[in-house]
């Protein structure tokens, strides 16, 4: 048995599938569990907690050998009493790691950002270099798989550039310039699954993605062709005038403070990181960018 922690979010509900797929039985830690029997496959069996809830994840770990963690705080409301996002994020991933330990549980697969360093520019950036830090010191197996873009429907990062390519008059968050590393959801699936087994991979953080490094602008340039559409015009919004609204989201949304911000921020980055190394490890032809697009529409 796997244990999925995230399993209603977007590349939870398709690590979830994928791993049926492959004969793997799944179990999901969920929080709301009407909706996540609405969002997920009958065949996932379903364990109601929260990853900030001991109790819940010793009950969700019990004869599972491996766990994935395909969480984030910036998005999601949070029960806990965390100042905001980033501590949210540690602190469900330091009762993860407790709870492994007494279940004796040792694999464990997150998500992550490409790129990761602990001094980066953007806090949810510098928040997960302290959670990769936090579980490559558990002395758990741990394998960290970093994407940037997935394209795929429903894909909170692909979600805009679709939205900008169906637009005649799109705005465009930041200077249209970063440059965005893509993956398709299903090559995401396959190396988050290809790692499960491998010990070669225990103990590393990996970058994903393809050779298509392309800036945002022509990233929605090339989903309005695969969509038919013209090229929208783009106007270019700073990010610091955004700023506001975002702090706005956030306290309507019960969000954690600070995560909006954050992952606003980070739509201006350049989300590049070194796909080489996985690669090695596990050889597999990636979707094109146009194909991944045309699956996702
Ligand atoms: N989507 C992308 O393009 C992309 C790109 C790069 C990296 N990533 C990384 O991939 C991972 C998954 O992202 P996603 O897009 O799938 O996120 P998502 O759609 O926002 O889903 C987040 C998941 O986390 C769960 N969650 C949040 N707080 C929780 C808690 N306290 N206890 C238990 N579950 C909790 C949510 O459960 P509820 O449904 O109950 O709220 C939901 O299942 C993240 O690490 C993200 O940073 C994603």
């Amino acid at each position: 048995m796997i244990l999925v922690i995230g399993a209603t979010g977007f590349v939870g509900r398709h690590l979830s599938v994928g791993l049926l797929e492959r004969a793997i039985p799944v179990r999901a830690l969920v929080r709301d569990q009407a909706r996540a029997r609405a969002l997920l496959p009958a065949a996932v069996e379903l364990s109601v907690g929260d990853m900030t809830e001991p109790p819940t994840l010793d009950a969700a770990l019990r004869d599972v050998r491996a766990v994935y963690v395909t969480v984030q705080t910036i998005t999601r409301a949070q029960h806990g009493k965390a100042r905001d996002f980033a501590e949210a994020e540690l602190r469900g991933l330091e009762e993860v790691v407790a709870a492994c330990r007494r279940a004796g549980v040792r694999r464990v697969i997150a998500v992550g950002l490409i790129g990761t360093r602990p001094d980066a520019a953007n806090a949810w950036v510098r928040a997960r270099a302290r959670g990769e830090r936090l579980l490559f010191g558990s002395g758990l197996d741990v394998t960290v798989i970093r994407p940037g873009v997935v394209v795929g429907r429903g894909s909170v990062g692909f979600d805009g550039v679709l939205a900008a390519a169906r637009r005649r008059v799109a705005p465009i968050r930041g200077s249209g310039r970063q440059l965005w590393r893509p993956i398709g959801i299903d090559d995401l699936i396959a190396y988050l699954v290809g790692v499960l087994d491998q010990p070669a991979a225990y103990g590393r953080a990996f970058d994903v993605g393809t050779d298509e490094v392309v800036s945002y602008d022509s990233l929605v340039d090339a989903t309005a062709d695969v969509l038919g559409r013209a090229h929208p015009r783009k106007v270019h919004v700073p990010l610091r005038a955004l700023r506001p609204l975002a702090r706005v989201l956030e306290i309507v949304g019960r969000l954690p403070a600070g995560g909006l911000r954050a992952g606003l921020d980070h739509l201006g980055d350049d989300l590049v990181g070194d796909p080489r190394p996985i690669r090695a490890l596990l050889p597999r032809p990636l979707l094109p960018l146009r194909a991944a697009v045309e699956r996702s529409i």
